[in-house]
């Protein structure tokens, strides 16, 4: 019976009607992991000043070239292409709270655990919220 609710509920979220973040992929926030979750936030901010404020502005608007992180429909509905463009870079159109961007954001040089630091920062900062927390081993899995 787990077997058939599991494999429905895959097939759920690949076809879209789930989003991502539920799925069993992420650890969803409860008690025990807050306080992980804020040590990684507050590593983040660190890495963020250092690697991303100068394109993504410190208040994470961006600007004319440089799409936003705050408020982004991209960053909050997209967990692993976010790790994908920080650990392997990004190019091409796309799109954020629809407006199209066209620059190429160069790979950033960090370590899996500065990447799933910074994106917890970049996740829980500004008016954005989160109810999963990324892992070392979520960036480990993603895959050029
Ligand atoms: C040299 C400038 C630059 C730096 C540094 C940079 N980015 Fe980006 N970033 C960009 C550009 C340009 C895009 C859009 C790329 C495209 O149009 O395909 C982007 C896109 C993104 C996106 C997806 C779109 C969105 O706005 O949600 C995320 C998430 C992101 N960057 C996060 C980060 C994080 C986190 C860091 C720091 C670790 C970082 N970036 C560092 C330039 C940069």
């Amino acid at each position: 019976m787990h077997l058939i609710i599991n494999f429905w509920f895959l097939f759920l979220v690949s076809l879209g009607f789930i989003p991502e973040f539920t799925s069993t992929y992420y650890t969803i926030i409860d008690q025990q992991q807050e306080k992980p979750l804020i040590e990684s936030i507050k590593r983040g901010e660190i890495i963020y000043s250092k690697f991303c404020a100068r394109c993504h502005k410190t208040n994470g608007q961006g600007s004319k070239n440089y799409p936003p992180l705050a408020n982004s429909d991209w960053l909050t509905t997209k967990p692993t292409k976010s790790i994908h463009a920080i650990k392997y870079g990004l190019k091409g159109n796309i799109i954020v709270n629809g407006k199209s961007y066209k620059k190429t954001m160069p790979k950033q040089k960090l370590e899996d655990h500065e990447i799933a630091d910074v994106l917890n920062y970049v996740m829980n900062n500004w008016s954005n919220t989160q109810n999963v927390m990324i892992t070392t081993n979520n960036v480990k899995a993603v895959k050029n």
